[in-house]
């Protein structure tokens, strides 16, 4: 029986990834490991812990001692790697933790998937390691040849764990692979984020807070056409290999920001422009043509459907948001957002 040990799956795309798996490949164990900071919640998974076929351990990727044992339990026959702190607000804020996590939890894992047999190793990173592309130059998509050239200190970390993934490949042939993906939006992803965020300022009725001008883009893509490109790579991906996983769903935030007013139905005046983040990157976009040549995937969920949806889920979802929003998060908010 495949056993695929999920990190990070009590927060965004990991819990998606949970139940993508658990559902498409129901003879799978999946085994998650979470340390449960603030982006971790345990109530994501609780469908998930119903399911005899997954397991939910509390713990730090990089607590080694932990790590290797959870390794000694299990028999892993692969291993995907979300554990991250994700936020580029906070990096900027303190970028100590992004360090810890992202490379050094990185390196724990990889030493594990090689003591315990040469694991297959899968690292969940993002198209920010390509730094950002000008809004004057259309053409212009990152590509797998594109130079890493990181902003922020989420990205520089993200980059660094990906350096390290290859060399692990290079020296230890560690069968690895990598996926870059563009920006994702969906259930269950955590309220400081745009999307989330805005939809639920706008449903309180407070003001939506868009950084600079507002033309900043992002390539927006579904949740469930993430989890189901790296189903796929880590099927029928090369070893050694690194995926761009994106759509060409292209949007500048102002239009994102208005979209989900209009679905709600509430009035733009709602939008507040704010202080720029510093170093914001102008634009992401991902040139998709290799998994979808070698692999055949290509995202199915269009922006327009995507984010109805997501809307919708917020609305039936108030008690999962409104646990987050109502505790610690606020003290974050009025931290971030009140000399903007
Ligand atoms: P998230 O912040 O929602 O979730 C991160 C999860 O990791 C949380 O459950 C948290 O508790 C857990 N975690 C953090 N530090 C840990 C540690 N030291 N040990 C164990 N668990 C720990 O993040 P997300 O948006 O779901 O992103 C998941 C991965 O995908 C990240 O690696 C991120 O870099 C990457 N990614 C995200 C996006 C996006 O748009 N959200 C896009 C591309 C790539
Ligand atoms: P975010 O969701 O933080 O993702 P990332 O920075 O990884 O792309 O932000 C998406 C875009 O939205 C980014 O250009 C910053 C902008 N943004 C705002 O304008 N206002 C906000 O309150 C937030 C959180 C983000």
């Amino acid at each position: 029986m495949p056993n695929i040990l999920v990190t990070g799956g009590a927060g965004f795309i990991g819990s998606n990834f949970v139940y993508y798996m658990l559902e498409k490949h129901p003879d799978y164990r999946i085994v998650c490991i979470d340390s449960l900071t603030y982006a971790g919640n345990l109530s994501t998974l609780e469908k998930a812990l119903q399911n005899e076929n997954f397991r939910f351990v509390k713990a730090d990727i990089t607590d080694r001692e932990a790590v290797d044992k959870l390794f000694g339990e299990e028999n892993f026959t692969a291993v995907v790697n979300f554990a991250a702190e994700s936020h580029v607000d906070r990096s900027i804020e303190s970028p100590e933790v992004f360090l810890k996590t992202n490379i050094l939890g990185t390196q724990v894992l990889m030493d594990m998937a090689r003591k315990y047999g040469n694991i297959r190793y899968h690292q969940v990173s993002t198209d920010e390691v390509y730094g950002d592309l000008p809004l004057d130059r259309p053409d212009l998509f990152f590509t797998e040849e594109t130079p890493i050239h990181t902003s922020s200190p989420y990205s520089a970390s993200k980059a660094s764990a990906d350096l390290l993934v290859m060399a692990y490949y290079r020296t230890y042939k560690l069968p690895v692979t990598i996926s870059r993906c563009s920006n994702n939006y969906g259930p269950y992803h955590f309220p400081e984020k745009l999307i989330p965020l805005m939809i639920i300022n706008a449903l309180h009725g407070k003001s939506l807070p868009v950084y600079g001008d507002g033309l900043n883009v992002r390539d927006w893509l579904y949740v469930e056409d993430h989890c189901k490109a790296i189903d796929m790579i880590l099927h029928g991906g090369r070893i050694g290999e690194v995926y761009n996983i994106g759509g060409h769903n292209e949007r500048a935030n102002i239009d994102v920001v208005k979209t989900v007013l209009s679905i709600l139905g509430k009035d733009e005046s709602l939008i507040t422009y704010v202080k720029d983040r510093p170093g914001h990157d102008m634009r992401y976009a991902i040139d998709p043509t290799k998994i979808k040549n070698e692999l055949g995937w290509y995202p199915e969920t269009t922006f327009e459907n995507g984010i109805k949806k997501t809307v919708e889920w917020y609305l039936q979802n108030e008690a999962w948001w409104q646990e987050i929003v109502s505790g610690e998060y606020m003290n974050y908010y009025e931290k971030m957002y009140k000399d903007r």
